[in-house]
């Protein structure tokens, strides 16, 4: 048994210390780091009764600190990558469920849940999917009763693809993103190859193929970003309200949450989680991170060469009023997953390369890159002994 001695006030200067019950309290030195593998309350216990906790990972995380943490802290996982359509059918024909395995695997023997990501995205998709049999891009065609073979070609496609990995890991995975991102951040439904090829049509036979070869207590999502902000998230609204007056086999929305410490407001996002309630859905918090930086990095927002501590007190705050809001409306959430573990590991940080010259590292988690606790676990534990 441990407990915490001290619960921090929210500055990166507080400390804490953890202890066997039973010893006397010591006093520390300052900025003494805490492990995540020390710290006594472990987040999916602290939300035990509100939702599950996950965590993305890649298989390589499933050893070493990474998979100590996991075991730890989470009892949910998702993969960050290797199940979607470029990894899982790089060929028509020939899938690779190998590192998919091991996830399924790790989660089994650590009696973990399993979200399945993303069985239908318009990123991360090879391209033979919108060939047509003589190898020209499908959404060229010109022709009427061609364009009408290619949708169906390409709904076959899509329903092979769904079924095959629905099927394989029908025992494992209790929740499914079945289609990822349909809706533009301009309110129009995304025009991707799926919709020029097919109009809405992909997205209904997505998830009746997945709610004929899932378990039966899966749960189905429609997952998307910014589903807090107008006009995307009133025309997923309407796109997701036609659906279940369709029948069509939809349990819930997948919120990613890659949100700001400032972006958006609590109040925006209770509003959004109320929305999708009211039409009879559940709702998960599907790649939750708080990134330090507004979006686009530069110029609008600074960014830092050293995190200063008080950025991590507003990250604290933050999370703070994320996991209140989360947990009042917890009747209407039933899984929070991270898009990470710690802060060593985040796609933040392509970002930070790929426009900011690298400069500007996020730390969007709970635990830093040296799998210590930050403000923000403190903050969400709410921690009061
Ligand atoms: C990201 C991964 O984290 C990166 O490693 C990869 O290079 C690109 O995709 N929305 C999603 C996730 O649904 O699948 C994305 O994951 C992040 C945005």
């Amino acid at each position: 048994m441990l407990k915490v001695l001290r619960k921090p006030l929210l500055s990166g200067l507080a400390l804490a210390i953890v202890l066997p019950a039973g010893l006397s309290s010591v006093s520390a030195a300052e900025n003494q780091p805490v492990s995540a593998l020390d710290a006594a309350v472990e987040l999916d216990e602290r939300y035990a009764k509100s939702f599950d906790i996950g965590a993305a990972v890649e298989p390589s995380m499933l050893q070493g600190k990474d998979a100590e943490v996991l075991k730890r802290h989470y009892n949910s996982l998702v993969a960050e990558n290797v199940m979607k359509p470029i990894n899982i059918q790089p060929e028509e024909g020939k899938f690779t469920f190998e590192e998919m395995d091991k996830i399924v695997e790790f989660a089994k023997e650590n009696n973990m849940k399993l979200r399945g990501h993303t069985l239908i995205w318009h990123s991360q998709v090879p391209e033979w999917f919108f060939l047509d049999k003589e190898g020209n891009k499908m959404v060229d065609e010109t022709d009427p009763k061609q364009r009408e073979k290619n949708k169906k070609l390409l709904l076959k496609r899509l329903e092979t693809h769904v079924k095959t990995i629905v099927k394989r890991y029908k025992s494992d995975i209790s929740s499914w993103d079945v289609v990822n991102e349909v809706v533009d951040d301009n309110g129009q439904l995304r025009n991707s190859p799926w919709y020029q090829i097919t109009g809405t049509d992909y997205i209904k036979v997505a998830f009746e193929t997945a709610d004929r070869y899932a378990g039966k207590d899966a749960k189905l999502y429609i997952n998307d970003y910014n589903t807090e902000i107008d006009p995307k998230r009133e025309t997923l609204y309407n796109l997701v309200k036609e659906l279940v007056e369709d029948g069509v086999p939809i349990d819930g929305v997948g919120h990613q949450a890659h949100i700001q410490i400032g972006w958006p407001s609590i109040a925006e996002i209770e509003k959004t989680i109320n929305m999708f309630a009211d039409l009879g859905l559940d709702n998960q918090i599907t790649e939750l991170d708080v990134s330090l930086y507004g979006w686009p990095p530069k110029p609008a927002y600074p960014t830092y060469d050293e995190i200063p501590a008080s950025e991590f007190d507003r990250q604290a705050a933050h999370y703070d009023e994320l996991f209140k809001l989360y947990e009042k409306l917890d009747d209407k959430i039933s899984s929070v997953t991270f898009w990470g573990v710690a802060d060593n590991h985040t796609w933040l940080n392509d970002r930070a390369e790929q426009y900011n010259d690298g400069v500007g590292a996020d730390a969007p988690f709970v635990f830093d890159k040296d799998y210590n606790v930050k403000p923000a676990y403190w903050a969400i534990i709410d921690e009061e002994s």
